[in-house]
Protein backbone atom coordinates (compact mmCIF):
# COMPACT_ATOMS: atom_id res chain seq x y z
CA UNK A 1 0.00 0.00 0.00
CA UNK A 2 2.61 2.54 1.19
CA UNK A 3 4.41 1.55 -2.13
CA UNK A 4 1.69 2.39 -4.44
CA UNK A 5 1.29 5.71 -2.63
CA UNK A 6 4.95 6.50 -3.19
CA UNK A 7 5.00 5.35 -6.80
CA UNK A 8 1.81 7.42 -7.10
CA UNK A 9 3.47 10.84 -5.53
CA UNK A 10 6.45 10.12 -7.79
CA UNK A 11 4.40 9.60 -10.93
CA UNK A 12 2.66 13.15 -9.85
CA UNK A 13 5.85 15.22 -9.43
CA UNK A 14 6.34 14.07 -12.84
CA UNK A 15 3.73 15.15 -14.37
CA UNK A 16 4.29 19.02 -12.61
CA UNK A 17 8.02 18.92 -13.51
CA UNK A 18 6.60 18.36 -17.23
CA UNK A 19 3.57 21.14 -17.06
CA UNK A 20 6.09 23.52 -16.31
CA UNK A 21 8.65 22.66 -18.82
CA UNK A 22 6.09 22.96 -21.45
CA UNK A 23 4.85 26.04 -19.80
CA UNK A 24 8.32 27.31 -20.41
CA UNK A 25 8.92 26.52 -23.63
CA UNK A 26 5.87 27.93 -24.48
CA UNK A 27 5.98 31.25 -22.68
CA UNK A 28 9.60 31.49 -24.37
CA UNK A 29 7.90 31.10 -28.16
CA UNK A 30 5.05 33.64 -27.10
CA UNK A 31 8.29 36.25 -26.31
CA UNK A 32 10.07 34.91 -29.66
CA UNK A 33 6.84 35.49 -31.46
CA UNK A 34 6.12 39.11 -29.84
CA UNK A 35 9.48 40.16 -30.59
CA UNK A 36 9.37 39.19 -34.14
CA UNK A 37 5.93 40.73 -35.06
CA UNK A 38 6.61 43.78 -33.36
CA UNK A 39 10.32 44.01 -35.09
CA UNK A 40 8.44 43.26 -38.34
CA UNK A 41 5.68 45.97 -37.53
CA UNK A 42 8.55 48.76 -36.81
CA UNK A 43 10.17 47.85 -39.54
CA UNK A 44 7.28 48.26 -41.93
CA UNK A 45 6.09 51.45 -40.63
CA UNK A 46 9.50 52.55 -40.98
CA UNK A 47 9.53 51.16 -44.68
CA UNK A 48 6.46 53.21 -44.99
CA UNK A 49 7.06 56.60 -43.44
CA UNK A 50 10.71 56.80 -45.37
CA UNK A 51 9.05 56.00 -48.82
CA UNK A 52 6.26 58.62 -48.44
CA UNK A 53 7.21 61.81 -50.83
CA UNK A 54 6.15 65.48 -50.83
CA UNK A 55 4.11 67.06 -53.65
CA UNK A 56 4.01 69.91 -56.05
CA UNK A 57 7.62 69.15 -56.74
CA UNK A 58 7.41 71.37 -59.98
CA UNK A 59 6.51 74.51 -57.17
CA UNK A 60 9.44 74.10 -55.44
CA UNK A 61 13.19 75.39 -56.02
CA UNK A 62 16.50 73.99 -55.31
CA UNK A 63 20.04 75.68 -54.95
CA UNK A 64 22.73 72.92 -55.35
CA UNK A 65 26.63 74.26 -54.91
CA UNK A 66 29.63 72.94 -56.50
CA UNK A 67 27.70 71.65 -59.93
CA UNK A 68 31.05 72.07 -62.30
CA UNK A 69 31.56 68.37 -61.66
CA UNK A 70 30.57 65.24 -59.49
CA UNK A 71 27.52 64.92 -57.33
CA UNK A 72 26.55 68.05 -57.38
CA UNK A 73 26.33 68.55 -61.21
CA UNK A 74 24.71 64.85 -61.36
CA UNK A 75 22.34 65.48 -58.76
CA UNK A 76 21.52 68.71 -60.48
CA UNK A 77 20.43 67.11 -63.84
CA UNK A 78 18.80 64.38 -61.89
CA UNK A 79 16.42 67.09 -60.31
CA UNK A 80 16.09 68.82 -63.19
CA UNK A 81 14.15 65.98 -64.60
CA UNK A 82 12.28 64.85 -61.63
CA UNK A 83 10.60 68.51 -62.18
CA UNK A 84 12.44 71.10 -59.69
CA UNK A 85 12.95 74.08 -60.36
CA UNK A 86 17.23 73.27 -60.08
CA UNK A 87 19.34 76.63 -59.38
CA UNK A 88 22.55 75.23 -59.91
CA UNK A 89 25.36 77.36 -58.74
CA UNK A 90 29.10 76.95 -60.39
CA UNK A 91 32.20 78.08 -59.75
CA UNK A 92 33.39 77.99 -63.24
CA UNK A 93 31.94 79.44 -66.24
CA UNK A 94 32.67 76.61 -68.64
CA UNK A 95 31.02 74.32 -65.74
CA UNK A 96 28.31 76.44 -66.27
CA UNK A 97 27.69 76.87 -69.66
CA UNK A 98 28.29 72.96 -70.03
CA UNK A 99 25.64 72.16 -67.61
CA UNK A 100 22.85 75.00 -68.95
CA UNK A 101 23.06 72.66 -72.31
CA UNK A 102 22.62 69.33 -70.54
CA UNK A 103 19.61 70.15 -69.01
CA UNK A 104 16.35 71.90 -69.40
CA UNK A 105 15.60 75.53 -69.93
CA UNK A 106 14.06 75.45 -66.33
CA UNK A 107 17.55 74.85 -64.64
CA UNK A 108 19.15 77.85 -64.04
CA UNK A 109 23.00 78.34 -63.28
CA UNK A 110 24.70 81.06 -61.54
CA UNK A 111 28.09 81.65 -60.89
CA UNK A 112 29.12 81.16 -57.07
CA UNK A 113 32.55 81.38 -55.01
CA UNK A 114 31.27 79.97 -51.53
CA UNK A 115 34.28 81.40 -50.28
CA UNK A 116 33.78 84.92 -51.24
CA UNK A 117 31.13 86.35 -49.42
CA UNK A 118 29.98 89.10 -52.02
CA UNK A 119 29.74 86.41 -54.97
CA UNK A 120 26.93 84.59 -52.18
CA UNK A 121 25.11 87.46 -51.45
CA UNK A 122 24.62 87.87 -55.45
CA UNK A 123 23.42 84.35 -55.59
CA UNK A 124 21.06 85.07 -52.87
CA UNK A 125 19.55 88.19 -55.22
CA UNK A 126 19.07 86.07 -57.62
CA UNK A 127 17.71 83.25 -56.12
CA UNK A 128 15.16 85.52 -54.14
CA UNK A 129 14.39 86.63 -57.57
CA UNK A 130 13.34 83.60 -59.04
CA UNK A 131 11.72 82.10 -55.70
CA UNK A 132 9.51 85.20 -55.23
CA UNK A 133 6.96 84.89 -52.29
CA UNK A 134 7.63 80.44 -52.05
CA UNK A 135 11.29 80.72 -50.72
CA UNK A 136 13.86 78.03 -51.10
CA UNK A 137 12.42 74.80 -50.26
CA UNK A 138 16.27 72.84 -50.58
CA UNK A 139 19.90 73.93 -50.70
CA UNK A 140 22.37 71.58 -51.10
CA UNK A 141 25.64 72.17 -49.85
CA UNK A 142 28.01 70.21 -52.15
CA UNK A 143 30.97 71.97 -53.15
CA UNK A 144 34.16 71.04 -51.58
CA UNK A 145 37.85 70.30 -52.19
CA UNK A 146 40.21 67.66 -50.80
CA UNK A 147 44.06 69.64 -51.41
CA UNK A 148 46.02 69.41 -49.73
CA UNK A 149 45.92 66.12 -47.93
CA UNK A 150 48.57 64.01 -46.90
CA UNK A 151 51.02 63.38 -43.91
CA UNK A 152 49.61 66.59 -41.34
CA UNK A 153 53.64 67.44 -41.00
CA UNK A 154 54.24 67.93 -44.30
CA UNK A 155 51.32 71.11 -44.14
CA UNK A 156 51.74 74.71 -43.51
CA UNK A 157 48.85 76.42 -41.64
CA UNK A 158 47.76 77.88 -45.18
CA UNK A 159 46.99 74.45 -46.20
CA UNK A 160 44.50 74.11 -43.46
CA UNK A 161 42.64 77.40 -44.75
CA UNK A 162 42.68 76.42 -48.24
CA UNK A 163 40.40 73.91 -47.46
CA UNK A 164 38.37 74.87 -44.51
CA UNK A 165 37.77 77.80 -45.96
CA UNK A 166 35.73 76.30 -49.13
CA UNK A 167 34.31 73.10 -46.84
CA UNK A 168 33.15 74.44 -43.59
CA UNK A 169 33.19 78.39 -43.82
CA UNK A 170 31.66 78.62 -47.22
CA UNK A 171 29.63 76.51 -46.15
CA UNK A 172 28.11 78.39 -43.04
CA UNK A 173 28.66 81.60 -44.84
CA UNK A 174 26.27 80.25 -47.68
CA UNK A 175 23.90 78.09 -45.15
CA UNK A 176 23.44 81.47 -43.04
CA UNK A 177 22.80 83.73 -45.84
CA UNK A 178 20.47 81.77 -47.36
CA UNK A 179 18.62 80.99 -44.11
CA UNK A 180 15.94 83.61 -44.58
CA UNK A 181 14.75 82.61 -47.70
CA UNK A 182 15.04 78.18 -46.50
CA UNK A 183 12.75 79.32 -43.76
CA UNK A 184 10.08 81.33 -45.57
CA UNK A 185 9.37 77.77 -47.51
CA UNK A 186 10.10 75.58 -44.23
CA UNK A 187 12.36 73.79 -46.65
CA UNK A 188 15.55 71.33 -46.22
CA UNK A 189 19.29 71.57 -45.64
CA UNK A 190 21.39 69.12 -47.42
CA UNK A 191 24.85 69.14 -46.09
CA UNK A 192 27.57 66.54 -47.75
CA UNK A 193 29.68 65.55 -45.14
CA UNK A 194 31.90 62.59 -45.55
CA UNK A 195 32.90 59.16 -43.10
CA UNK A 196 36.04 61.45 -42.92
CA UNK A 197 33.49 63.54 -40.50
CA UNK A 198 34.02 60.59 -38.51
CA UNK A 199 36.91 59.46 -38.36
CA UNK A 200 40.16 61.58 -39.21
CA UNK A 201 41.89 58.97 -41.29
CA UNK A 202 44.30 61.74 -42.99
CA UNK A 203 45.90 65.03 -42.67
CA UNK A 204 45.01 68.26 -43.90
CA UNK A 205 42.03 70.10 -43.63
CA UNK A 206 39.46 67.63 -45.33
CA UNK A 207 38.88 65.74 -42.12
CA UNK A 208 39.31 68.63 -39.95
CA UNK A 209 36.04 70.48 -42.08
CA UNK A 210 33.67 67.66 -42.41
CA UNK A 211 34.22 67.22 -38.24
CA UNK A 212 33.15 70.37 -38.43
CA UNK A 213 30.05 70.06 -40.96
CA UNK A 214 28.82 67.36 -39.07
CA UNK A 215 29.12 69.55 -35.66
CA UNK A 216 27.52 72.48 -37.52
CA UNK A 217 24.78 70.40 -39.31
CA UNK A 218 23.83 68.85 -35.93
CA UNK A 219 23.65 72.62 -34.38
CA UNK A 220 21.24 73.72 -37.12
CA UNK A 221 18.60 71.04 -36.76
CA UNK A 222 18.11 71.25 -33.11
CA UNK A 223 17.83 74.58 -33.61
CA UNK A 224 15.52 75.07 -36.64
CA UNK A 225 13.27 72.18 -36.40
CA UNK A 226 11.19 74.86 -34.45
CA UNK A 227 10.39 76.41 -37.49
CA UNK A 228 9.82 73.46 -39.81
CA UNK A 229 13.52 73.41 -41.68
CA UNK A 230 14.71 69.83 -41.81
CA UNK A 231 18.48 69.59 -41.65
CA UNK A 232 19.87 66.16 -43.58
CA UNK A 233 23.80 64.82 -43.77
CA UNK A 234 25.37 62.84 -46.08
CA UNK A 235 27.65 60.58 -45.83
CA UNK A 236 29.58 59.44 -48.60
CA UNK A 237 32.27 57.06 -48.36
CA UNK A 238 35.01 56.86 -51.57
CA UNK A 239 33.68 57.63 -54.83
CA UNK A 240 35.17 58.61 -57.58
CA UNK A 241 35.25 62.73 -58.31
CA UNK A 242 37.47 65.48 -57.89
CA UNK A 243 37.89 65.09 -54.60
CA UNK A 244 39.42 61.69 -54.44
CA UNK A 245 40.98 62.56 -57.81
CA UNK A 246 45.11 60.37 -57.78
CA UNK A 247 46.48 62.52 -60.65
CA UNK A 248 45.57 65.94 -58.40
CA UNK A 249 45.89 64.73 -55.34
CA UNK A 250 49.76 63.07 -55.79
CA UNK A 251 50.83 66.08 -57.78
CA UNK A 252 50.06 67.98 -54.92
CA UNK A 253 51.84 65.74 -52.28
CA UNK A 254 55.18 66.19 -54.48
CA UNK A 255 55.04 70.14 -54.03
CA UNK A 256 54.34 69.39 -50.27
CA UNK A 257 57.33 66.53 -49.98
CA UNK A 258 59.89 69.12 -52.02
CA UNK A 259 58.93 71.92 -50.08
CA UNK A 260 59.64 70.12 -46.77
CA UNK A 261 63.47 71.03 -45.27
CA UNK A 262 66.32 68.07 -45.87
CA UNK A 263 66.21 66.52 -42.06
CA UNK A 264 62.25 65.94 -42.13
CA UNK A 265 62.53 64.49 -45.56
CA UNK A 266 65.33 62.42 -44.04
CA UNK A 267 63.37 61.16 -41.17
CA UNK A 268 60.69 59.46 -43.25
CA UNK A 269 63.43 58.35 -45.76
CA UNK A 270 63.75 59.13 -49.56
CA UNK A 271 61.37 56.19 -50.74
CA UNK A 272 58.77 57.09 -48.75
CA UNK A 273 57.04 59.16 -51.09
CA UNK A 274 56.78 56.81 -53.47
CA UNK A 275 55.38 54.12 -51.39
CA UNK A 276 52.83 56.35 -49.79
CA UNK A 277 51.12 57.57 -52.98
CA UNK A 278 51.20 53.34 -54.14
CA UNK A 279 49.38 52.11 -50.93
CA UNK A 280 47.03 55.32 -51.41
CA UNK A 281 46.44 54.12 -55.19
CA UNK A 282 45.83 50.27 -53.57
CA UNK A 283 43.61 51.51 -51.35
CA UNK A 284 41.83 53.80 -53.59
CA UNK A 285 41.49 51.22 -56.03
CA UNK A 286 39.70 48.97 -53.68
CA UNK A 287 37.29 51.45 -52.33
CA UNK A 288 36.75 54.03 -54.79
CA UNK A 289 32.95 52.82 -56.24
CA UNK A 290 32.37 54.66 -59.82
CA UNK A 291 28.76 54.87 -59.51
CA UNK A 292 28.37 58.11 -58.00
CA UNK A 293 24.48 58.23 -58.06
CA UNK A 294 24.08 56.08 -54.65
CA UNK A 295 25.14 59.62 -53.22
CA UNK A 296 22.88 61.52 -55.72
CA UNK A 297 20.02 59.09 -54.51
CA UNK A 298 20.54 60.09 -50.63
CA UNK A 299 20.27 63.96 -51.41
CA UNK A 300 17.39 63.34 -53.68
CA UNK A 301 15.87 61.28 -50.84
CA UNK A 302 16.19 64.15 -48.40
CA UNK A 303 14.53 66.69 -50.84
CA UNK A 304 11.59 64.50 -51.86
CA UNK A 305 10.81 62.05 -49.09
CA UNK A 306 7.99 63.66 -46.32
CA UNK A 307 10.20 62.57 -43.60
CA UNK A 308 13.73 62.60 -44.70
CA UNK A 309 16.40 61.15 -42.64
CA UNK A 310 19.21 62.82 -40.20
CA UNK A 311 22.21 60.91 -41.65
CA UNK A 312 22.75 59.20 -45.24
CA UNK A 313 25.88 56.80 -45.50
CA UNK A 314 26.46 56.52 -49.10
CA UNK A 315 28.35 53.49 -50.40
CA UNK A 316 29.08 50.19 -49.13
CA UNK A 317 32.43 51.02 -47.69
CA UNK A 318 30.80 53.93 -45.64
CA UNK A 319 27.84 51.50 -44.48
CA UNK A 320 30.01 48.41 -43.59
CA UNK A 321 33.23 50.22 -42.70
CA UNK A 322 33.37 53.39 -41.76
CA UNK A 323 30.36 54.15 -40.26
CA UNK A 324 30.60 51.06 -37.95
CA UNK A 325 34.63 51.15 -37.49
CA UNK A 326 33.65 54.94 -36.45
CA UNK A 327 31.72 53.55 -33.41
CA UNK A 328 34.39 50.90 -32.46
CA UNK A 329 37.36 52.40 -29.83
CA UNK A 330 40.11 54.16 -31.36
CA UNK A 331 42.99 51.78 -31.01
CA UNK A 332 41.10 49.91 -34.14
CA UNK A 333 41.45 52.35 -36.80
CA UNK A 334 44.66 52.91 -35.42
CA UNK A 335 45.68 49.72 -36.59
CA UNK A 336 43.81 50.00 -39.94
CA UNK A 337 45.70 52.90 -41.03
CA UNK A 338 48.53 51.28 -39.53
CA UNK A 339 48.07 48.48 -42.01
CA UNK A 340 47.06 50.62 -44.53
CA UNK A 341 49.94 52.96 -45.06
CA UNK A 342 53.49 52.70 -45.36
CA UNK A 343 55.86 53.63 -42.04
CA UNK A 344 58.55 56.29 -42.37
CA UNK A 345 61.78 54.68 -42.25
CA UNK A 346 64.31 57.22 -42.19
CA UNK A 347 66.85 57.74 -39.37
C1 LIG B 1 37.16 82.65 -54.89
O1 LIG B 1 37.24 83.71 -53.97
C2 LIG B 1 38.47 83.79 -53.29
C3 LIG B 1 38.34 84.87 -52.23
O2 LIG B 1 37.75 86.01 -52.72
C4 LIG B 1 39.58 84.05 -54.31
O3 LIG B 1 40.82 84.12 -53.64
C5 LIG B 1 39.60 82.90 -55.31
O4 LIG B 1 40.55 83.14 -56.31
C6 LIG B 1 38.22 82.74 -55.96
N1 LIG B 1 38.24 81.56 -56.79
C7 LIG B 1 37.80 81.55 -58.04
C8 LIG B 1 37.92 80.28 -58.80
O5 LIG B 1 37.31 82.53 -58.54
Amino acid sequence: MEKHLLALAEDVRWQQLSLRILQEVCLSHLILSCSVAIAVVVLTAWYIRDSLRIDDIDKKYVLVTGCDSGFGNLVARQLDRQGFHVIAACLTEPGSSKLSAEASPRLKTVLLNVTDSASIEKAVEFVRLQTGERGLWGLINNAGRSIPIGPTEWMQLEDFKKVLDVNLIGLIDVTLKFLPLIKKAQGRVVNVASILGRLSLTGGGYCLSKWGVEAFSDSLRRDMRHFGVKVSIIEPGFFKTQVTDLGLIEADLQRLWDRLPVEVRRSYGEEYLMEYMKAQAFSMGILCSKDISKVTACMRHALSSRYPRTRYGAGWDAKLLWIPLSYMPSFVADFIIRVLLPAPKGS
